[in-house]
């Protein structure tokens, strides 16, 4: 069997059409478009790289984005005076903070002093705990990129048998909530964990573990659905998931490239969010 392709790419233009459209009904009835603000700290290369998508995105999008970006001398009272005025700032609904912050920084405590109604990340332990609850709040937006991609392919994960691997805040816990909400049957594993005994026993598979091809195609159930959020640059420059996706696609029958798959989503679902975020403020 080779795997179907679940086009990320292809699936996130379909998110920001959505959430384009959102977003001009938004501004038509209340005279303002769907704000969102990105605060960097220090030169990170890769974060640059990440805030130049997400705010050109918001402005395709017709958002409001605002990217404000302070040197890593930066310290954590003047971070936290930042975070206080956004939380103030009517115009705007989305927050981020862009990980990671300088060693002297400390993140926790400057994603709690977010506004949990305008942490579009998800990462405020108030929407974890939602999350946790099964109740509606800001949701993470790789793992609720995922969902959209199962949603996608019209999969049911009611009574299904799914494996993420990776336990992250980011990622593997808010995964498993979201499956688990969507009454899965959820296995989290983990560095201690059988991997390659859970995954043979999976219909759904999600790695976020960022070990290259830690998942082997002979592990992979025939029929199954491969996500694959792991994005591994190698040393010859080239990205690879945590699937080894040449031999899993023989086997699977959905499967999620890398690059091309989960990465795309990611900051359409932050977009999604922040519209999400716009109707509850409002
Ligand atoms: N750094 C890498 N990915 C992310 C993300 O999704 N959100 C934030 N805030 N920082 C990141």
């Amino acid at each position: 069997m080779t795997a179907q392709l679940i086009d990320g790419k292809a699936l996130a233009a379909k998110v920001r059409d959505e959430v384009k459209q959102e977003a001009a009904a938004l501004t038509a009835r209340y005279g303002r478009p769907p704000g969102i603000a990105v605060v960097r700290v220090g030169d990170d290369p890769a974060s640059q790289v990440y805030v130049t998508s997400k705010e050109k995105t918001a402005k395709e999008l017709g958002f409001g984005s605002w990217h404000h970006h302070f040197p890593a001398t930066m310290t954590q009272g003047e971070l936290l005076a930042v975070v206080a005025r956004l939380n103030a700032d009517p115009l705007v609904d989305g927050i981020l903070v862009q990980l990671p912050l300088p060693k002297h920084l400390d993140a926790n405590a400057v994603l709690a002093a977010i506004e949990p109604s305008k942490d579009v990340d998800g990462f405020h332990a108030t929407n974890a705990g939602l999350l946790f609850q099964g109740r509606p709040g800001l949701v993470p937006c790789t793992p609720a990129g995922c969902m959209r991609m199962l949603q996608e392919i019209r999969y049911d994960v009611t009574g299904k048998r799914c494996v993420v691997i990776g336990r992250s805040t980011i990622v593997g816990r808010p995964m498993a909530m979201l499956l688990l909400n969507a009454s899965a049957t959820v296995i989290v594993c983990h560095s201690k964990s059988d991997v390659a005994a859970e995954v043979q026993r999976a219909d759904v598979v999600v790695a976020a573990v960022g070990v290259s091809k830690l998942v082997k195609g002979d592990w992979v159930k025939p029929g199954a659905i491969v996500i694959d959020v792991g994005m591994n640059r190698g040393a010859d420059g080239k990205l690879s998931g945590d699937v080894d996706f040449d031999a899993a696609k023989e086997r699977a029958a959905w499967i999620t490239p890398v690059p091309g798959g989960v990465g795309p989503m990611t900051i359409a679902m932050l977009m999604h969010n922040t519209v999400v975020a716009a109707k509850a403020r409002r």
